[in-house]
């Protein structure tokens, strides 16, 4: 199992606090005058854009399909010639990102098998997994407050068969993967110092 080295994932359910804490990190490596690269997933890229009108239920597709637009996006996300994040890291970049195959493990793995879920998303292992682990109801809370149209998983339900993937799958990491499981009841300001204090203590 190959290991991206200053590739640091986030990961949680939708309105567990992933993009305001990435947002955060970035601006502390601003400060620190560190050369970083921000992105998430779906990416903004052609197939991620597909995969966004998928959620917001403009086009209609099976699980399957859409289990293998995420990963098509992924792929092309990891290793476009031009703008892949193999090459940035090679750059000698940190790079974060705001979700990565864990999603599509925790996700996707609701409605398709895991063994396919697992199949196609076999790609490389990010140094660190910050797991930002909010209760249900406080996403949902988070996720009515947006006031925006609801997305295709924005779902208790759904949500909950997700955090118990999420947690499954972080038990069968493997060696190399440095995780961070935090607690996202905790205030933003919290939140962002236990991050910090975490990767500093292995100098990023
Ligand atoms: P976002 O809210 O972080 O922008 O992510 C969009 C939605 O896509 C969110 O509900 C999580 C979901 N998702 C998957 O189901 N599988 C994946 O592989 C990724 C990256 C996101």
């Amino acid at each position: 199992m190959s290991i991206l080295k200053s590739f640091i994932v986030f990961e949680g359910l939708d309105g567990a606090g992933t993009t305001t804490q990435i947002k955060n990190l970035a601006r502390y490596y601003e400060f620190n005058k560190r050369e970083y690269f921000i992105t998430n997933e779906p990416t903004g890229n052609p197939i991620g854009r597909l995969v966004r009108e998928v959620l917001q239920k403009k086009v209609i597709t099976t699980p399957e399909a859409l289990a293998l637009l995420y990963a098509a996006d992924r792929s092309d996300h990891l290793y476009n010639p031009s703008y892949g994040i193999t090459r940035i890291l090679d750059e000698g970049k940190i790079v974060m990102s705001d979700r990565y195959f864990y999603s599509s493990i925790a996700y996707q793995s609701v409605e398709c098998s895991k063994s396919l879920v697992r199949t196609i998303n076999d790609f490389p292992s990010p140094e660190f997994l910050i797991f930002i682990d909010t209760p249900v109801e406080d996403c949902m809370k988070r996720i009515e407050k947006r006031g925006e149209e609801k997305e295709l998983f924005d779902r208790a339900e759904f949500l909950t068969k997700v955090r118990e993937n999420y947690l499954e799958e972080l038990k069968r990491l493997p060696d190399g993967v440095n995780l961070l499981v935090v607690d996202g009841r905790m205030s933003i300001e919290d939140t962002e110092a236990e991050i910090r204090r975490y990767l500093s203590s292995f100098s990023l």
